[in-house]
């Protein structure tokens, strides 16, 4: 039997495993932080690769994952594509019968967008790795190309949250700037992605800049909507899955610290975190 795995690049990702455990209580999750090499989202793309690629083989080898979900979008915008079509089969579904898969959270997100945007201008606040990584155009192109794209980096924003500082003043500062900036250059905008897993900690900031008519769309109920759907249409990975309803917790930083900083995300400040080495 096999568990869900749960990648981030720090602890964003807990505000996905928030929302996947919500709505998917019955499984048993794995979520691995790579708390010690955080932030991936100002690093190269072949370094992104690399780490995000060493985690997912982690969980997938030696925690038993048989669907691990990258929740994080500059990994998911950096490394997935590789890892799908190359590392994966690579190892274990050369003769494709392997039902191990790896799945992101940029695909679930931009699937529900046309659902909110009336003016079809669309904008997508992220990491500077997620946004030269343009996928987000890509993706949305795709789903319809009619869309008018705007991307803005927001390289403070996960430092802020890292480091406790996005309640305070200080981060009024940033959530103005970045959201100012990208409605400057298309004030058409109706709907504003966060295309980031930490930029749900300063959901409440960045809505009180906002103007009138212009919303806001995390991804977290939108993946986890999306991971429900991909499990009742492969039952075939899904019969695989344990089904005690825990969680375990792994972090390449030191556990005190993972727990010190989970609470800022979680709300609770006892959660026990396994070191690991990668
Ligand atoms: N949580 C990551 C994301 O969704 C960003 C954090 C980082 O820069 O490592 O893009």
């Amino acid at each position: 039997m096999a568990k869900i795995g749960v990648f981030d690049s720090g602890y964003g990702g807990l505000t996905i495993l928030e929302k996947v455990r919500h709505a998917l209580p019955q499984y048993d999750y794995v979520y691995l932080g790579d708390n010690a090499r955080t932030p991936y989202g100002t690093r190269s793309f072949e370094v992104i690769y690399q780490y995000t690629w060493e985690c997912v083989r982690h969980l997938l080898q030696a925690e038993d994952a048989a669907l691990v979900l990258v929740a994080c979008n500059t990994a998911s915008a950096r490394a997935l594509r590789s890892i799908q079509q190359r590392d994966l089969k690579g190892i274990w579904q050369q003769d494709g019968s392997d039902v191990r898969r790896v799945l992101g959270v940029i695909r679930p997100t931009v699937e529900r967008v046309a659902d909110y945007t009336r003016t079809k201008h669309v904008g997508v606040l992220a990491t500077p790795g997620t946004v030269t990584s343009e996928s987000y155009i890509l993706e949305l192109e795709k789903q319809d190309p009619t869309l008018v794209v705007t991307q803005q980096a927001c390289p403070m924003w996960v430092p802020l949250i890292e480091n406790g500082e996005h309640t305070g003043e200080g981060a009024d500062y940033f959530v103005r700037k970045y959201v100012d900036a990208i409605l400057a250059r298309d004030p058409l905008i109706d709907t504003l992605i966060l295309g980031c897993t930490h930029y749900p900690l300063l959901r409440n900031k960045i809505e009180r800049v906002l103007p009138a008519g212009v919303q806001l769309l995390a991804q977290g109920d939108l993946v986890a909507a999306s991971l429900t759907d991909y499990l009742q249409r492969h039952t075939e990975l899904e019969s695989m899955l344990d089904k005690q309803g825990t969680c375990r917790f792994l972090t390449t930083e030191q556990p005190d610290k993972f727990r010190q900083s989970a609470a800022i995300f979680l709300g609770d400040s006892h959660l026990t975190a396994k070191h690991i080495a990668i």
